[in-house]
């Protein structure tokens, strides 16, 4: 995560349906040290993980696999 958010790269996205829509997201000019620090906070989130319908999404062939 902290690769894409230095350099966004729609070969390397998860999302590109929301690239065709809303195009690449900006580079975020912070320290490396904080956006470690924001991928940490959001992977340590409570509750983080797939959700319920990231199976069939991805069965549906409308993104690539993680
Ligand atoms: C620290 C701040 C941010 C974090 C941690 C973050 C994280 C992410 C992640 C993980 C994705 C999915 C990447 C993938 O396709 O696999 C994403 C997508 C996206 N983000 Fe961000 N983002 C941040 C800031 C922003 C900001 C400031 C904007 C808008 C100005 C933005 C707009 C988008 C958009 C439009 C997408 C979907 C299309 C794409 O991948 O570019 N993000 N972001």
């Amino acid at each position: 995560m902290v690769s894409f958010l230095i350099k966004p790269d729609a070969a390397k996205s998860h999302m590109p349906g929301a690239i065709e829509k809303f195009g690449i997201m900006t580079p975020q000019p912070f320290p490396r040290e904080l956006l470690e620090s924001a991928a940490n906070t959001i992977f340590e989130a409570d509750g983080f993980s797939a959700p319920a319908w990231w199976a069939d999404h991805q069965q549906s062939g409308r993104g690539p696999r993680p």
